[in-house]
């Protein structure tokens, strides 16, 4: 039938226009130190161990530490790929799992304020790995910056990590109402990390979306809630992420079910937006 021709056409187009685009997940959190970079670097190793191709990108600004949790050392970063112009394979490593991973660098600030010509150099090194992966996880410094503030605006969904305390609530609360004035179609998840109890958490989590909907009229998806744990800090001494570890301890247990309920979609699809990650970027820079 001729409508059912059309429509097989219009599919085409979308899928040739994008076709297979890794999803960009940015994790932020309002007050340091939560524990983005530890459920980052574990939730990107078990996205793998469950069959996805996924990319890590520290774009903690100035103090990146997501080498060090993963156990390796990045020879190069961004902010080399940027001053002698190599190509984005040079600067990648490949770390468990086979997690692809990339380090900011240092002086990475000023990636962020950079002219044109680097600013291109970088969209285009970018754009060159972003068929090639499922998932491209961007782990943010706390707080937004002038500078970070569009990776996260352009990404497909933003994780919010927060702990059950008040001021790291309210200062998540303070992140996505920031993030939301320059756009309110990010797609949000909250992640309550550190929690003494499931009940605790989830109560916390109730609470906290509520004030979310009734204050700045956004539904904030629960991704999940991890427990306090001490393998956590015993993996961050031994530089071995805590899912390569002893299976058994709560964080490892917590965070496989997270991976899994994203992976398989429970928490809920995100808007399929119309535009790719690198259009969004493109954008939002040229207007800065
Ligand atoms: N679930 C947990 N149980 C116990 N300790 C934890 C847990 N999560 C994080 N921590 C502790 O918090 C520390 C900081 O975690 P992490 O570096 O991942 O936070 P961050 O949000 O990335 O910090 P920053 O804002 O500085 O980037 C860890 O080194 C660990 O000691
Ligand atoms: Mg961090």
């Amino acid at each position: 039938m001729v409508h059912d021709q059309a429509d097989s056409l219009r599919r085409q187009l979308e899928i040739s226009k994008h076709p297979r685009e890794a999803k960009t997940i940015s994790f932020v959190s309002g007050k340091g130190g939560v524990g983005k970079s530890n459920i980052a670097v574990n939730f990107s190793l078990e996205l793998c161990r469950l069959g996805n191709k996924v990319m890590l990108i520290d774009l903690d600004i100035g103090m990146g530490n997501v080498e060090i949790l993963l156990g390796l050392h990045a020879e190069k970063t961004i902010v080399d790929m940027l001053q002698d112009n190599l190509p984005i394979y040079d600067i990648m490593e490949v770390g468990p799992n086979n997690l692809s991973f990339i380090a900011g660098g240092s002086g990475l600030a000023n990636l962020f304020s950079m002219d044109e010509y680097k600013m291109d150099y970088f969209l285009a090194q970018y754009q060159s790995i972003t068929k090639e992966y499922d998932y491209i996880i961007f782990d943010m410094g706390a707080g937004a910056t002038q500078a970070s503030i569009d990776f996260v605006l352009a990404s497909d969904e933003c994780i919010v990590v927060t702990t059950p305390e008040p001021t790291s609530i309210t200062d998540a609360y303070s992140m996505i109402k920031h993030i939301i004035s320059y756009n309110r179609q990010v797609p949000f998840y909250v992640v309550l990390n550190r929690a003494d109890t499931i009940k605790n958490g989830l109560r916390t989590v109730d609470r906290f979306r509520k004030v979310i909907m009734q204050f700045l009229d956004i539904e904030i998806k629960l991704l999940g809630i991890l427990p306090e744990d001490k393998a956590v800090s015993a993996a961050v001494i031994h530089q071995a992420p805590f899912v390569l570890g002893n299976e058994k301890t709560a964080i490892t247990k917590s965070i496989k079910q997270l991976a899994e309920k994203y992976s398989n979609n429970v928490v809920g699809s995100t808007i399929e937006a119309n535009t790719s990650f690198i259009d969004r970027l493109k954008d939002l820079l040229r207007n800065r």
